[in-house]
């Protein structure tokens, strides 16, 4: 037990190195050109409920994401280190000011986030389950620390796929798969729920922002 704390501990120190010295060399960030450079991205970003094909899951939402965070991702997906093969094509011609760019863009979105509702019984289990989480996501997942993807209003079937990769090996990540080894698939799902139910800030992309999106019901 003692041992894996260490180690958690060293891997989110590394990550924190990693990161800033990622950030100190990046250019001033342009929104304007990542909202013109993102046009294909709302494709399916910017189409709410639309799914991975397989396995199926909803495609995130990125609009109110942390920049730092989706710079971080779309590097992973650039090099390889992240595994889904759409996303890594799309990454591939991006440069890093691209991704600046992009990322500030997303970041910048503010859009209106419908929660999805889901039984008190489960909110209350994911909530209890959600403190070990914390530290790095915020208590309800809209944490304000840049390299620590916000959860809250998340779509569920995403965040139980990113817990169900990271616990499988899939998406590689030490922090990350620390904590989900530890959680059975009872836990992902409430841990899902109680995230995917929180407003926080993140929202499909706006110019696909309509009334129609938020009268379905989304997962
Ligand atoms: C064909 C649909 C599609 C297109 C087009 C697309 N994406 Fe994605 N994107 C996905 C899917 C599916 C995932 C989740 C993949 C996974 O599980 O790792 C994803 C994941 C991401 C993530 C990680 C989100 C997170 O919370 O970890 C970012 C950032 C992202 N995409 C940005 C972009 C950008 C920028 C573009 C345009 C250059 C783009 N995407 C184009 C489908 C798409
Ligand atoms: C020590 C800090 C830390 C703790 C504690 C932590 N996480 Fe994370 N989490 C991260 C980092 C860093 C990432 C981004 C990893 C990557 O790039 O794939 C992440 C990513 C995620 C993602 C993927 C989000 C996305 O948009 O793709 C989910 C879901 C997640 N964490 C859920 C949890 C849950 C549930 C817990 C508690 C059981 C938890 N995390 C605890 C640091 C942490």
């Amino acid at each position: 037990m003692l041992n894996r704390f260490i180690t958690l501990v060293i891997a989110s120190l590394t990550y924190l190195l990693v990161f800033s010295a990622n950030v100190s060399i990046a250019n001033a960030a342009d929104a304007e050109r990542g909202e013109k450079l993102s046009q294909t991205c709302l494709g399916c970003h910017g189409a709410p409920g639309l799914r991975n094909p397989g396995p199926v899951y909803s495609i995130p939402m990125v609009g109110g994401q942390h920049a730092e965070y989706i710079v971080t991702a779309l590097k992973a997906y650039k090099s390889q280190e992240r595994s889904h093969k759409t996303m890594q094509a799309q990454a591939s011609n991006l440069s890093d000011q691209d991704m600046a760019d992009i990322a500030a863009y997303f970041a910048s979105i503010k859009g209106e986030s419908r929660p999805a509702h889901v039984s008190s019984a489960k909110k209350a289990r994911g909530k209890e389950k959600a403190a070990q989480c914390a530290t790095c996501h915020g208590s309800i997942g809209d944490g304000d620390q840049p390299g620590f993807p916000k959860l809250a209003g998340q779509y569920q079937s995403y965040l139980a796929q990113a817990l169900k990769d990271y616990r499988s090996g899939e998406r590689d990540n030490a922090i990350m798969k620390g904590f989900a080894a530890g959680l059975s698939f009872k836990d992902i799902d409430d841990l899902s729920a109680y995230f995917g139910s929180q407003k926080g800030g993140l929202s499909g992309t706006k110019s696909r922002i309509k009334a129609s999106y938020f009268s379905k019901s989304e997962d």
